[in-house]
């Protein structure tokens, strides 16, 4: 790419995004690929999004970053973070966030923030948790962030803007239409006390002196940064099977976190995408509500949570686990058009004697091998398994291909074929050099 540009063609945007329920390790890819990229956006989601990334430190120990809101590309500081109009900004966590990384000596200084973005404004963390309440057994199970009723907000046209903040009397007039209503439902439907307009006003008001210098057109700015032949990542929170079109809905997050959505939620053209980075956990988790196939609820699934260190970032609840599945592999190619997956997390599959696969359902009888389009099939669907022979030789120092053993090269060989989609880099490790690279995720080849 960087060729192509010395060539004079502009450099294309990249999209990077999740294959399965999230938590597949976007944090560590994206901070591997920080230092040769200019910008990294996030587009979608807001504070729901956890990502740990693990750096090691020259004398030999390592430094943990757990992060929720903003891009992983702030720990790069070569890289302009950017946070897209298609986020929901949390503006209390936005900056204990950007506290916290300055007190470990992280520069923060050059995050934009688009104008466009919505707030989470604090009844809607209200609201995200009481009718989580309401619906009892019927949840969706979310982070209880106030994420769904502010997208909810957006597209009925009542949501507050990160520009709104800087005129009072405009941030008033919106307070005020919103809780009209929301007030209502809060003390009639969920017996909860009405919220003052004034005490939300006072509450956004008091970010908008430090949060105006960061604020941009960022969709301009992105724009410009590619005609200069600038590298731009595009970070999705959440994954394809979240997404609200694409993933198992109602049990999805309130954004598009597929390819798609990097386009509307940074205002970056879709011609500009030239490359769709899928990351794919070696096996399958999920945190909260919803369908699940693969899951596991003996011994094999307690191996991958205790080995996984499967325990969410967010809410530090435990994932619900299980083999993977490239029924989801093979969709998540055809819905973000992906041409390099990053396998990660295989070295947690390291001493199993058989390694199952999905390849298949077998609904009511009948055998499906794409994502059945009914939602009730889903369901319902039950795994159909190919198993490989295992490995147990430790894999968290292999750099290359050819140094993992014959049965995990065997594994990837199989799981790329059954994906449709080449695996371009592999994950033996938490840490951000732990990966083997078999294709230059950013070449031109
Ligand atoms: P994200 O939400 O997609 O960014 O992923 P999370 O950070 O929530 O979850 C991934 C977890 O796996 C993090 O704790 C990472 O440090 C860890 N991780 C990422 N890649 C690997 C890998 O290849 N091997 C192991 N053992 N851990 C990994
Ligand atoms: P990252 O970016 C895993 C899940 C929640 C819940 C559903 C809706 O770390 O991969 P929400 O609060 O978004 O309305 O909850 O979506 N969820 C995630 N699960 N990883 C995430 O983000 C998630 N963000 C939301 O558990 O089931
Ligand atoms: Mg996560």
């Amino acid at each position: 790419l960087r060729e192509r540009a010395q060539e004079g063609a502009p450099m294309p945007a990249v999209v990077l995004v999740g294959a399965q329920w999230g938590d597949e390790g976007k944090g560590k890819a994206t901070d591997l690929l920080g230092s040769r990229v200019d910008y990294v956006v996030k587009f979608n989601g807001g504070n729901n999004a956890g990502y740990t990334v693990v750096i090691e430190q020259p004398d030999g120990g390592s430094e943990k970053y757990a992060l929720h809101l903003l891009p992983s590309g702030i720990l790069t500081p070569t890289c302009t973070p950017v946070i897209g109009n298609g986020v929901v900004v949390d503006l209390e966590v936005l900056f204990h966030e950007i506290d916290g990384l300055d007190a470990r000596g992280v520069d923060t200084s050059k995050l934009v923030v688009s104008a466009n973005a919505h707030v989470i404004a604090p009844y809607n963390r209200v609201l995200d948790k009481v009718t989580e309440r309401f619906l009892g057994a019927r949840k969706i199970g979310t982070t209880g962030r106030g994420i769904g009723p502010t997208y909810a907000d957006k597209m009925s046209r009542t949501g507050i803007r990160v520009q709104d903040l800087f005129d009072r009397h405009i941030l008033e007039q919106k307070v005020e239409a919103a809780l009209r209503i929301k007030n209502q439902v809060l003390a009639k439907i969920y017996n909860r006390r009405a919220i003052a307009v004034d005490e939300v006003v006072e509450e956004l008001l008091s970010y908008a002196d430090r949060l105006r210098p960061m604020v941009g057109d960022t969709s301009l700015l992105l724009q410009q940064a590619l005609d200069r032949g600038d590298t731009v990542l595009l970070e999705a929170g959440q994954a394809t099977l979240l997404d609200v079109d694409f993933g198992t809905y109602p049990f999805v997050t309130s954004s598009n976190a597929t390819a798609g959505g990097a386009c509307t939620g940074s205002g970056i053209p879709p011609t500009r995408v030239e490359r769709v980075i899928a990351i794919l956990k070696a096996y399958t988790t999920r945190v909260g509500e919803g369908p699940f196939p693969t899951e596991l609820f003996d011994a094999d699934g307690e191996f991958l949570r205790k080995v996984g260190a499967e325990y969410g970032t967010t809410t530090g609840r435990p994932r619900r686990c299980g083999w993977l599945d490239t029924v989801i592999g093979r969709y998540a190619t055809r819905i973000n058009g992906v041409t390099d997956f990053v396998v990660t997390k295989l070295d947690v599959l390291t001493g199993l004697e058989r390694v199952p696969i999905c390849v298949a359902y077998e609904i009511d009888g009948v055998r499906h091998d794409e994502m059945p389009v009914n939602q009730s099939d889903f369901h319902h669907a039950r795994p159909i398994y190919e198993e490989l022979p295992g490995w147990w030789e430790d894999i968290t120092e292999c750099r290359t291909f050819e140094e993992l053993p014959a049965n995990a090269r065997a594994y990837l060989l199989r799981v790329e074929e059954l994906i449709g989609a080449r695996v371009s880099a592999i994950g033996v490790g938490p840490g951000r050099d732990a990966i083997i690279v078999r294709h230059d995720l950013l070449g031109a080849d």
